[in-house]
């Protein structure tokens, strides 16, 4: 059987890649990471990636700051292609997506993002759901458009805000429900494909 290969686009500090990459590594996610890309040249999460012995790549975004000039995303079709991925798994991508990344891989590149959609969307999402108090927040996978975390949902874990929580607690306690949650999906994506 022919093993899911994805290829992971990221921007920060690689945490949903590192526990996509463990549980390959314990044999609980049967896929294969091919190549990990960043907007960002000195990004963890390539740093991570050459640890593991993957091939990691910087590529030049260009001179927008919330999406990709049109060379930057031929470039990463080009990348993703080469290395034969199935799908595309956004970690921490900081950026939006057109056309012909989106294109290229229809209904084939997923997003974390740390909210229950459609609440809070954009931006440090965890904020937002404490500015707002919320009583519960959570994470999202969903397919990726070109909208900002608009994307048809695929899968939600939720958090309790707890009292006392400060941004950086409840993000690190959704960020513990993303590492749950992301092998999840993807272990099902990996099922379909087998
Ligand atoms: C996560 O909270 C994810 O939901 C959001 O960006 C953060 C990335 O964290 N899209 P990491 O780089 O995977 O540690």
């Amino acid at each position: 059987m022919e093993k899911l290969k994805l290829g992971v686009l990221g921007s920060g500090k690689g945490s949903n890649f590192r526990a996509i990459a463990d549980a390959i590594a314990a044999g609980s996610l049967d896929a294969e990471v091919r190549v990990v890309l960043s907007d960002v040249e000195n990004a963890e999460i390539l740093a991570l990636a050459r640890e593991r012995g993957i091939e990691a790549e910087f590529v030049d975004p260009g001179r927008f700051k919330t999406k990709l000039e049109p060379e930057a995303e031929e470039r990463i079709v080009t990348l993703l292609r080469r290395a034969g991925v199935d799908l595309v798994v956004l970690a921490g991508w900081m950026r939006m997506i057109k056309a012909p990344l989106l294109e290229a891989f229809p209904r084939r590149i997923i997003n974390i993002h740390p909210s229950l959609l459609p609440a809070f969307p954009g931006l440090e999402a965890w904020k937002q759901a404490l500015l707002a108090g919320a009583k519960e927040t959570g994470c999202t996978v969903h397919y990726v458009d070109p909208g900002m975390d608009s994307g048809e949902i695929i899968a939600q874990s939720r958090v309790p805000v707890l009292a006392g929580d400060t941004p950086e607690t409840l993000h690190a306690r959704i960020q513990e429900a993303e590492h749950e949650l992301y092998p999840a999906v993807i272990r099902k994506f990996a099922a379909q494909k087998g």
